[in-house]
């Protein structure tokens, strides 16, 4: 065990990238026989990963030089033109250039992506990634140079502004975070809104005290918590009431606010949801509830105290109780279940890459394995976790640490997964340290926060 480790991490350094001498980021991935597409970048959701594992190791410096670099990137411009990216965003990945024998940066705002996607999440991974640093490093001067206090502002800017919505959740296109293409995942994602919920939590303690900002942040946090432990939470007793819901009800008193069909519980629900347990449902909008479960939402929404404690449990006993769907012969299943038939035409634009059980279309992805080893050790059910890592380390090396798995079950290496997938490596090695040094998880959770009130409006 101790000499795979060990060679997990080699792989790991091998990722490195250097800008001007200094080690600044991992590309997402390192094989030589592929090098296709945009994997030899580095992505921010990727590094925030690979971050994780440095810190809990104790490396800081990769992670801080990170931080700077990618602040420099940060788009800085008040911007009125559609094709330039918007004041605040962070950019998806970037890559170092040579041109003429001197080095540059590169990056990638989602312009020249597949479909051509803008990340919402990159800035809230960076604040996260900040966040984890100060927490391990005790830096926390970093956070408070100007500079740094104007790019966290500006994230929050971009979050916070008034837009076309009338509720606490963010809205967002298709495929704008970790699921990059088309899965019906518009609107009101639980991934997206889990981490905006713990960026704001992060930027409340990375802000100067005494900041206006604190105030906002704090009534955001206050709204989007209400909103989401009691409009997205799924559980039997829940699932009941939904069936039972009267329809186009008007005004303030309406218990079936988002005018929820129940025609649209779809069929798998009423028999794969325990008795005990729950989770917190993939999408929340008009007429829609989008029943899938997501592993990032729910777990995210574990360590940064989103879930109420009883939820929280709720979502481990889930998992514990659903384990031959949700991790399967190789953890994690991005989503459950698979987007099929018509749906799958309609909701993916026929993508041949996500169909059934493949990809994020319910495929399984061993970099999750950090988030669930946070959340295990969060919610005392670290057992779990431990039986995850061992499902994966039968195979993860031997196959060459795949990008993901296919299979109702996972077992077949993903179709077009990338070898030596960079997270697939970090998440594993993340898991591993935390389990081992349980003490540590909080550099990536947040306790409740009870400097705010949980309130609808
Ligand atoms: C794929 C994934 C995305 C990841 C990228 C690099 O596009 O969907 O989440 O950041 O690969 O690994």
């Amino acid at each position: 065990m101790n000499d795979l480790i060990e060679s997990a991490w080699q792989l790991l350094e091998k990722s490195i990238i250097s800008y001007q001498g200094r080690p600044v980021g991992t590309l997402a991935a390192c094989n030589s026989e592929d090098t296709g597409l945009n994997y030899d970048q580095c992505f921010t959701r990727d590094f925030a990963v690979s971050a994780i594992a440095f810190l809990l190791r104790g490396q800081t410096d990769i992670v801080r030089n990170f931080l700077c670099t990618t602040l420099e990137l940060q788009s800085c411009q008040k911007q009125m033109d559609c094709f330039t990216p918007g004041q605040g965003l962070m950019p998806a990945s970037f890559k170092i250039t040579c041109d003429e024998g001197e080095e540059g940066l590169g990056a990638d705002f989602g312009e020249r992506a597949i479909a051509r996607v803008a990340p919402v999440d990159s800035g809230f991974w960076w604040l996260l990634i900040l966040r984890a640093y100060v927490k391990a490093s005790d830096d926390l001067d970093l956070a408070r140079k100007p500079e740094f206090q104007k790019g966290i502002k500006l994230i929050l800017d971009l979050c916070l502004t008034a837009r076309f919505a009338m509720l606490p959740t963010l809205l967002v296109p298709d495929g704008s975070f970790t699921i990059d293409r088309r899965m019906g995942v518009y609107g009101h994602p639980l991934d997206v809104q889990t981490l905006f919920y713990l960026a704001l939590r992060s930027a409340k303690e990375l802000l100067a005290p005494e900041d206006d900002y604190i105030e906002v942040v704090n009534l955001r946090l206050g709204h989007l918590t209400y909103h989401l432990r009691t409009y997205y939470w799924l559980d039997f007793a829940r699932l009941n009431e939904i069936y039972h819901y009267k329809v186009e009800q008007f005004g303030k008193d309406a218990n079936n606010k988002f005018n929820i069909y129940p025609d649209t519980i779809p069929d798998w629900l009423s028999t794969w949801i325990p008795d005990t347990g729950g989770y917190l449902a993939g999408n929340l909008g008009p007429a829609r509830i989008d029943f899938r479960w997501f592993a990032q939402g729910n777990l995210m929404a574990i360590l940064g105290s989103l879930a109420s404690e009883e939820q929280a449990q709720g979502i481990m006993n889930l998992i514990e109780q659903r384990s031959s769907d949700l991790l399967g012969q190789m953890p994690l299943k991005m989503c459950f279940p698979a987007l099929k038939g018509r749906d799958w035409q309609v909701l993916t634009g026929s993508d041949a890459k996500n169909i059934p059980w493949s990809y994020h279309n319910s495929g399984s992805w061993p970099f999750l394995l950090w988030e669930l080893a946070g959340a295990a050790i969060k919610t005392g059910h670290e057992e779990l976790a431990q039986r995850a890592v061992e499902i994966a380390i039968q195979r993860l090396p031997q196959q060459d640490w795949p990008e993901y798995y296919d299979g109702q079950e996972g077992r077949l290496v993903g179709k077009e997964a990338r070898k030596f997938q960079t997270w697939t490596i970090a998440g594993f090695l993340a898991a591993q340290e935390l389990l081992e040094n349980p003490q540590k998880v909080e550099i990536v959770c947040f306790a409740e926060d009870t400097g705010v009130k949980a309130c609808s409006t």
